[in-house]
């Protein structure tokens, strides 16, 4: 039985996981803090944490029925993420292990968003492709071993989620911006507006976004108020439809590059239900399986973080004291 935390960005996370199964997965979202500045504002999110992070964790050890005495080891993300807010997780990590005397396991963020498809249901062992998307990282890796993955492709600017943060604030739809997109996009025309497909005829497996919300800014700049009012729904539904387009496409191009017989798709953006169907039809009618990650274990949760950490290796006392976060 592992106790994990997350405190890579806004999020504070505490989940108790046995193997595959999630036994709690506690989340604390900050959104409402940082919904007025339209983004994710570090020192916010770090003094957050130091109020959150105790309180998570006694409820993730509740929830699990269990107690810090029964854990077997303590997980916590060491990268990548904002240095502040992982500093309160790596921290606390090492105070209750310390003080429990109970082994560590630093994580890798990413490692983690790929490991959610570990847990249950149905879940998947490599080899597989993961299609990683969040609001810092989007990514192609190929897992053989549970422990690691090789980078395939990634963006070259924004993330998938980034473009859709940066989207929802020129549209006025508020923070965080993928999951308010994708409510608006519900009642409008994906074809309305033609925003680039970025990246379509380069065969690497690389991504941008970048140019996607300039040609959304333009298109912004030139409506009036009312205009804006009008097209907004369509607007939300073009956006949406070009982010997935290209994730979709690059995936499809992986496949095409590999002899990959399972896909599982994790971060934020993988809650996206256009991205989960368009996903869902490539993956039938190339017959291989699909994971679907569970929504809530999709965006940033402590549980992916036990799932990684069940084959990493284990850090004994004191040697987890010289343990530092890193950004990058
Ligand atoms: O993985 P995550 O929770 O945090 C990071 O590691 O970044 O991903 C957060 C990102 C945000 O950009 C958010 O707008 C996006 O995931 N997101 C979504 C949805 N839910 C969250 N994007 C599209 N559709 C969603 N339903
Ligand atoms: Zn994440």
């Amino acid at each position: 039985m592992i106790l994990a935390l997350d405190t890579s960005c806004d999020d504070t996370c505490a989940a108790v996981t046995a193997g595959s199964t999630v036994l709690s997965n506690v989340i604390s979202s900050q959104a409402a803090a940082h919904e007025r500045y339209g983004g994710v504002v570090p020192e916010v999110a770090s003094r957050h944490h130091v109020e959150l992070i105790n309180p998570v964790v006694d409820a993730a050890l509740a929830e699990a029925d269990t107690t810090l005495d029964d854990v077997d080891a303590i997980a916590v993300t060491t990268r990548p993420g904002l240095i502040g807010a992982l500093l309160v997780g790596v921290s606390t990590a090492k105070a209750l292990a310390a003080a429990a005397g109970k082994p560590l396991i630093p994580v890798d963020h990413l490692l983690g968003h790929v490991a959610a498809a570990y847990l249950e249901p149905e879940p998947l062992r490599p080899p597989f492709l993961a299609l990683i998307a969040s609001g810092g990282h989007t990514l192609l890796a190929g897992v053989e071993d549970r422990d690691r993955y090789e980078l395939l492709g990634q963006t070259l600017d924004d993330a998938a989620g980034e473009a859709l943060d940066k989207a929802a604030r020129l549209l006025g739809l508020g923070y965080p911006g993928g999951p308010a997109i994708q409510r608006c996009a519900a009642d409008g025309d994906p074809s309305a507006f033609d925003f680039p497909v970025a990246m379509s005829r380069d065969p690497r497996l690389d991504f941008s976004f970048s140019g996607l919300k300039t040609a959304l800014a333009y298109v912004v700049r030139d409506l009036s108020d009312q205009a804006l009012a009008a097209s907004r729904a369509d607007l939300a539904a073009s956006f949406q439809e070009a982010v997935v387009d290209q994730l979709v496409s690059k995936l499809a191009r992986a496949l095409d590059a590999g002899s990959w017989e399972a896909v599982a798709l994790g971060g934020g953006v993988a809650a996206n239900t256009s991205l989960r169907a368009r996903a869902g039809r490539l993956c039938e009618e190339r017959g291989v399986r699909l994971k679907l990650v569970e929504p809530e274990l999709c965006t940033d949760n402590a549980a992916m973080i036990g799932a990684a950490a069940e084959y990493l290796p284990v850090l004994p006392f004191p040697d987890y004291l010289e343990l530092d976060p890193i950004a990058r």
